[in-house]
């Protein structure tokens, strides 16, 4: 959360800085500033683009600077508590991703030396202490700082004094230095990069790094020198471009069938029914011999890892358990050392994921990530792992990451199967339905008519309520978070067995219910949870595959969708649901691609 941008060069800094942010946004958008080098600093409440207007109105110049958009923690959005903040003297700058823990100790002790300050920020605190330890050399008075500091940070500091100089340290959150000519930027992630350069360096936690023009050198928070040479990033900026799509999330959604092709492309031989996946290949021993996999994530992850259990357990025979990442990590029992604990996230920075993978790795365990962001936290962090490839996802609702996460466990489910007994024939069969499930995927989405006009019909509900069985209940759950996060309506999800029990009590002519029932071996069981909410006057739409005949009056509105290989049918399933959201959010008026209180990359715990 969060998301911090420097650069250092001989260009105008603003106009650089602002697109930075503006890739940036998806990771916070409650205010945003910028310090320019020998200028001055500008802050605006909201997102960049009142930033913007600020700087219009009031211009600044200069070849340095550092930016920041804030997701906030401590303290409400307001100009004051924006960054970049700075000591009582304005001689340090800095902005900060993530959280100083112990600030209230520190900040006693430097109110009681004199120190007064203005916001309520931990970060400020951050400011203060480099600026009372600071005598004349920047790197050792950011050095002398971190060593007090408990918590997590990225961030990046400038000293007054030295106008061609940015110090940027990482604990915790990201940091990628982008490596120009004669230039040198810092962001939160590589994709903001992209319009720059290709060349980019990633600390890890417990580094820092001194950035010049054209130059950086990196050691340890204690001064151990460390060699780090740039890698090339492998995407391009079209990733990060809305190419004439009204909204970054239709257009995610719409790379569903692009995403699958690429999340298998080079890892299956449908011919002799095998999948390779390169990152596993050295532990695949030892998951050849593990008797349980536990799979942690949040949110969307976690929803995808449910999927993926049911999957595996169904398909390969492997006994999986699913947790989410911010229970999981405070567990007592974490289960065994013959377990393997892995972890799905799309940013691959997520506070609580990362925690349960670092629990696992102090058990003994052997950890394993499907991590989409390239060089992330938690990819770095985990032993082996799968690489979505499903490129930069912006919007802050996750679609086409989802969309790969599926495709991932289908592969990991043929790989571990394979290793567990699953024929050839059997693998060879899901294997060929994988490869030709983008063409089908592409087919369904060139006609979504439907999908729109069932969306704003309903958009003006209050209460919505998405059920379906086995593969499909975390779908149920997955669509229910979809159109929570992008039109705030009041969405619930049940298992469809489950509504009895309780939740039915809701049901009535004002909750729309959503079934998602393919022709498959529950169908039956999923028409009689449809009788019953039916049965309360509820209005029932249902998403249910081609071929599927239902009597008049049975339900209100259908949704269709192509029939495939039952393992492939979640993947299927997602689309419409996902297209659903989107249509009744902007039906509402809402911003889908940022909504209110959310930020894509969580970082705090
Ligand atoms: O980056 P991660 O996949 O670890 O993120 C996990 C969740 O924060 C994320 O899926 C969140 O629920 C999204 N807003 C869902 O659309």
């Amino acid at each position: 959360m969060c998301g911090i941008f420097g650069y250092m060069g001989s260009k105008e800094a603003v106009p650089i800085l602002i697109d930075g942010l503006k890739k940036l946004e998806y990771r916070g958008y409650d205010s945003a500033g910028v310090y320019v080098a020998g200028a001055s600093t500008v802050k605006a409440v909201g997102k960049v683009a009142m930033l913007e207007a600020e700087l219009l109105a009031m211009p600044v110049f200069g070849t340095a600077g550092i930016a920041h958009t804030r997701w906030a923690t401590h303290g409400e959005p307001s100009v004051v508590n924006s960054h970049p903040h700075s000591d009582t003297q304005q001689k340090i700058w800095l902005v900060h991703n993530g959280i100083i823990e112990n600030y209230q100790a520190l900040k006693s002790e430097l109110q009681k030396s004199g120190v007064v300050f203005v916001s309520q920020t931990d970060t400020e605190v951050l400011a203060q202490l480099i600026a009372s330890l600071y005598q004349g050399d920047l790197k050792n008075a950011v050095q002398k700082a971190l060593a007090k500091v408990r918590g997590t940070y990225g961030v990046a500091v400038m000293s007054q004094d030295n106008p061609r100089q940015i110090v940027v340290a990482r604990m915790g959150s990201p940091i990628v230095l982008g490596v120009g000519n004669d230039e040198m930027f810092v962001s939160s992630d590589p994709s903001a990069l992209l319009a720059h350069t290709k060349q980019v360096v990633y600390l890890d936690d417990g580094e820092m790094a001194v950035l010049e023009a054209g130059a950086y050198s990196v050691t340890s928070v204690s001064g151990e020198a460390r060699t780090k040479t740039p890698e090339v990033l492998d995407f391009d900026a079209a990733v990060v471009q809305k190419n004439g799509y009204d909204h970054f999330m239709l257009k995610e959604i719409n790379e569903a069938a692009e995403v699958v092709r690429n999340t298998i492309r080079g890892r299956i031989d449908v011919d002799h029914g095998l999948v390779k996946l390169g990152g596993l290949e050295d532990v695949a021993r030892n998951l050849a011999n593990i008797k349980r996999l536990t799979i942690v994530g949040c949110g969307s992850a976690y929803y995808a890892g449910q999927v993926g259990r049911l999957m595996i357990e169904e398909y390969a025979g492997l006994p999986v358990e699913i947790e989410l990442g911010s229970e999981f990590r405070y567990r007592r029992n974490l289960g065994d050392v013959n377990n393997a604990v892995l972890a799905v996230t799309q940013s691959g920075e997520t506070a609580d994921t990362l925690a349960s993978i670092m629990a696992a790795k102090e058990r003994g365990q052997l950890t394993l990530g499907v991590v989409n962001a390239v060089g992330s936290t938690i990819a770095r962090a985990t032993d082996a792992g799968v690489y979505n490839h499903a490129g930069p996802e912006i919007a802050v609702a996750s679609t086409k990451a989802f969309i790969s996460q599926l495709t991932v466990f289908v592969l990991l489910t043929v790989w571990l199967g394979r290793q567990r007994g699953m024929s050839e024939t059997e693998a060879t069969e899901i294997l060929q339905a994988l490869d030709e499930l983008p063409q089908v995927i592409e087919t369904m989405l060139a006609d979504t008519e439907a999908i729109k006009t069932v969306a704003k019909k309903y958009s003006t509900a209050r209460d919505m309520m998405f059920i379906g069985r086995q593969l499909h209940a975390p779908i149920a759950y997955e669509g229910s978070l979809k159109l929570k996060e992008v039109s705030y309506l009041h969405a619930e999800a049940y298992a469809g067995g489950e509504l009895k029990h309780g939740s039915i009590a809701m049901i009535g002519p004002d909750f729309p219910v959503l079934a998602i029932a393919p022709d498959d071996a529950v169908f039956e069981k999923m028409m009689s949870n449809i009788a019953e909410v039916k049965a309360r006057k509820a209005p029932v739409i249902l998403l249910t595959t081609q071929g599927v005949i239902v009597d008049e009056g049975v339900v209100d509105d259908i949704m269709v969708m192509p029939k495939v290989h039952p393992i492939l049918q979640p993947i299927i399933s997602t689309i419409p649901l996902q297209l659903f959201a989107y249509y009744v959010g902007v039906a509402r008026g809402l911003d889908v691609d940022q909504p209110r209180n959310l930020a894509k990359s969580v970082t705090v715990e």
